[in-house]
């Protein structure tokens, strides 16, 4: 029967073996997938192990200063973080269709991680953190993309590098299992799935300074509310989105014309289908008084009340 702990020590034998005492890669997202497989690499390999974290600007509030402390000061790896906010906000410049956005962070992302990967020198073996069921999903979904789906896993496939996947043969739920076998905090362990393309996708339209602040004040606001009143593992995944749409508001006695900001939170087994999450009001409420208080470019905010499917869960 399975266990996490056995588990652990299978895989870290088997990248023993495999790696030696080789150069290893891993792109590290901080979502559970691919720490993990840092934490698992890290016990078998050492120092022999670099972590390539891609700072795209489509990051949500503090999450870049977050995953360098854990795995940096906490569990002492190499990670390099690579500074691409200029790059990827320039490619994306009077870009507003929502597949030319995917495609192109996705295609940014590969050149980037291949320029850095280059500059650090040679590496034998690529970890990814790639589960079970998602080699299942891409075996089958190829002939209906209804979106293209970018991770930090998708890298080239003419890249010279052996591919290590320790968690392939894991579930989610397996996955969370073993990352608090490794000691991971909680945060990373029980974390809401995150798009690879990030908030370029919540910022419907073009994406811009402006509408990223506001999904990134308007979405620390909704995790931390939603945290308070103890819901957050309830809720499969939350988040906010500018809707690229302006509406007319009042202030003390002055017209406002401002942001409309869109709340988003699904329950789920598995994010291929989804049902809206049954807030409390009071919740909504005080996300409401909050969103406009202390965002000044907001002064309307909505719930998305719409199951997947119809709709998917996220918004582009
Ligand atoms: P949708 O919007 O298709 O999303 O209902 C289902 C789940 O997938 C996530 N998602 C992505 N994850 N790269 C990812 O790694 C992507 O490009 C991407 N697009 C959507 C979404 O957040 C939800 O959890």
């Amino acid at each position: 029967n399975w266990t996490a702990s056995n588990f652990v020590e299978m895989s870290i034998d088997d990248i023993k073996q495999k790696a030696g005492n080789k150069k290893v890669l891993l792109g590290l997202s901080g979502g559970v997938d691919s720490s993990v497989a840092a934490v698992l690499t890290h016990r078998a390999v050492g120092d022999n192990l670099t972590c390539i974290f891609v700072d795209h600007g489509l990051l949500r509030k503090n999450e870049a200063e977050q995953v360098m402390e854990t795995f940096k000061e906490g569990f002492h790896m190499n990670i390099i973080l690579v500074d691409a906010k200029e790059r990827f906000m320039s490619k994306l410049q009077g870009v507003s269709d929502p597949e030319t956005k995917r495609k192109i962070i996705g295609e940014e992302f590969i050149r980037v991680f291949e320029e850095e990967s280059k500059k650090l020198g040679q590496f034998d073996y690529l970890v990814q953190g790639t589960l079970y069921t998602d080699i299942v999903e891409s075996g089958t979904d190829t002939a209906t993309t209804i979106k293209s789906h970018h991770n930090v896993g998708g890298l080239p496939e003419d890249i010279d590098f052996q591919i290590i996947e320790p968690l392939n043969t894991l579930f989610k739920d397996e996955v969370r299992r073993v990352g608090e076998e490794l000691g991971l905090p909680d945060t990373i362990v029980w974390r809401h799935p995150f798009p690879g393309p990030g908030l370029a996708i919540r910022a419907i339209g073009e994406v811009t300074e402006e509408k990223l602040h506001i999904l990134r004040e308007s979405d620390a606001i909704l995790e931390q509310e939603v945290r308070k009143a103890g819901l957050y593992r309830e809720v499969w995944q939350m988040f906010t989105v500018v809707p690229n749409v302006r509406s007319v508001g009042v202030m003390g006695d002055e017209r406002t014309y401002n942001h409309a900001v869109a709340i988003r939170a699904v329950t789920s087994t598995d994010g291929m289908t989804a049902d809206w999450a049954h807030l409390p009001y009071e919740l909504l409420q005080k996300l409401s008084t909050r969103m406009i208080n202390e965002i000044p470019e907001v002064n309307r905010v909505v719930y998305d009340i719409t199951s997947k499917p119809p709709a998917t869960i996220e918004w582009e």
